[in-house]
């Protein structure tokens, strides 16, 4: 086993939503696929009190949900593996319990896959009982606090037991293959780098549109909004990816360190930036893919303040993006799930081809969908076949890579992304997982945009389910001369 391998993990919340619907059958497929080192073990807990076979069912039905068929061979083995520990592990007693499952275990990792309000607590139980040792590491799920001064006391409490080394705080975001995808577009090409900048792009704009509602995650969701719940990491993740120098390695650091510049870079925005620059919105009952659905008043029991959509310009002030606005917008109960990362070049400087095409001529855009669909599309400038008088007709056609086609039956299924992600962990690789530092700089300026709104008393305007957000959103971006792709 490579010294730096870990030979368990203790999952928390083992029977919570998290734990069902992504870490178990993430980890299941890791065992099918032989991915899990021999004699890995698996410590599931939670205070509800379960024997071990009554929670290998539950398991069982969990996976199967997920998977399309649940091999009873490999279930066996993966079955094997799995002890479960019913524990409050908030109390000294609870983190002896673990420790026993733990008896022989030499570099465990915690997941928190719990309320952040209990990490410290965890923490400093384990470290009672001897758990928090050198070898091992946390996993903290977000969010990791709902403020710049909420995270900066978990982090610091966490600090307490375990180095930043030990600590990996998960943006699932990361572990997307399409998202990793986005390095490799950027580094391993040179096609793209020399024209990466405010020379040449006019414009970048981030959707992460869902179709979900909020439904019975309101009590955590009410509190948060979407400029916590997604904005603040996913979409500020991406703003990074795209944005960043290139790091001079994959080290987890040499990363880390670029994505930081970046959110150091974003302007601060103001009271007057609150009502210019973005919008808040809150869907109301509406028709989402042909089925009637609530609005967020119906499902929170009662009037609420809290966004659904948020849509807004950031601006990066550095060299390479001055000028250059990122545009980006979130929302759930949206016509279609869609996660995409457009970048929309500047037009050419002069054109020949005479009054016939003046309409014809639209800049080159590159449009990369990261889910559901996985496509990479550039459009470029043809000349429309036939003849023509007054000068030659263009047209805009997308060179276009699906990488869903592509790589059809290759690899089999599409990866949860926890499945990359734990992987890392029993490795110790942390590229993939946010730096302390990091997580604070998003909430630093995420925390000057939500006291922006409060000073403008911004309000969250309706916007019907299955629309694409309040017509202040298309405003917006046309108060800059730019419209949303679509
Ligand atoms: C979570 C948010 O982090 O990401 C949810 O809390 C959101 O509100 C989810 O629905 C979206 O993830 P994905 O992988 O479905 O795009």
């Amino acid at each position: 086993m490579p010294a730096n391998e870990a030979d368990a993990i203790v999952l928390f919340g083992a029977t919570g939503d998290l734990a069902g619907r992504m870490l178990l059958p993430s980890l299941y497929f890791l065992h099918a696929d032989r991915f899990l080192p021999d004699g890995f073990r698996i410590v599931c807990t939670a205070r509800t009190e379960l024997t071990r076979e009554a929670f290998l069912e539950q398991a069982h039905a969990t996976v199967s949900e997920r998977s399309s068929g649940v091999d009873d061979e490999v279930w066996a083995g993966f079955a094997e593996r799995i002890d479960y520990v019913a524990a409050d592990a908030t109390t000294a007693e609870g983190a002896g319990k673990l420790c026993a499952a733990l008896e022989g275990a030499r570099r465990p990792f915690f997941y928190l896959a719990i309320s952040p309000s209990l990490y410290e607590k965890i923490a400093v139980a384990l470290a009672g009982v001897g758990l928090a040792s050198e070898a091992s590491r946390i996993v903290l799920e977000k969010p990791i606090g709902r403020d710049l001064d909420s995270s900066r006391r978990i982090n610091r409490s966490l600090g307490g037991v375990f180095d930043e080394n030990q600590v990996f705080r998960i943006d699932h975001y990361l572990g997307k293959e399409t998202v990793q995808n986005l390095i490799a577009l950027r580094f391993a090409n040179t096609l793209f780098e020399p024209l990466w900048n405010s020379l040449s792009i006019d414009h970048v704009q981030i959707t992460v549109a869902e179709t979900e509602g909020v439904g019975d995650r309101w009590p955590y969701y009410d509190e948060y909004g979407a400029l916590r719940d997604m904005l603040q990491n996913h979409m500020l993740q991406l703003l990074c990816l795209v944005a960043m120098e290139p790091p001079a390695d994959m080290e987890p650091d040499s990363v880390r360190n670029e994505k930081v510049k970046v959110l150091r870079s974003l302007r601060r925005f103001s009271r007057v930036d609150a009502n210019e620059k973005s919008v808040r919105g809150q869907y109301t009952p509406g028709v989402v893919r042909g089925a009637s659905v609530d609005g967020y008043e119906a499902e929170r029991g009662e009037k609420s303040g809290t966004e659904t959509f948020v849509a807004l310009r950031a601006d990066i002030d550095n060299w390479r993006w001055a000028g250059v606005p990122f545009f980006l917008r979130t929302g759930k109960r949206m016509p279609e799930k869609r996660t995409q990362v457009a970048i929309q070049f500047k037009p050419v400087p002069h054109s020949i081809f005479g009054q016939a095409s003046i309409h014809d001529l639209v800049a080159n855009r590159l449009v990369i969908d990261l889910q559901p669909d996985e496509d990479i599309k550039l459009t470029l400038m043809n000349k429309a076949p036939g003849l023509s008088q007054g000068g030659m007709r263009l047209q805009s056609l997308p060179l276009s890579l699906s990488l869903l086609r592509t790589y059809e039956g290759v690899g089999g299924r599409r990866r949860i992304a926890y499945e990359r992600l734990l992987l890392d962990v029993i490795h110790g690789d942390a590229t993939l997982f946010v730096r302390r530092d990091e997580v604070e700089a998003a909430w630093s300026w995420v925390d000057c945009v939500a006291d922006a709104w409060a000073e403008a008393n911004l309000q969250p305007k309706p916007y019907a389910a299955g629309s694409w957000g309040p017509s202040g959103a298309f405003a917006l971006i046309e108060r800059f001369g730019r419209a949303w792709t679509d």
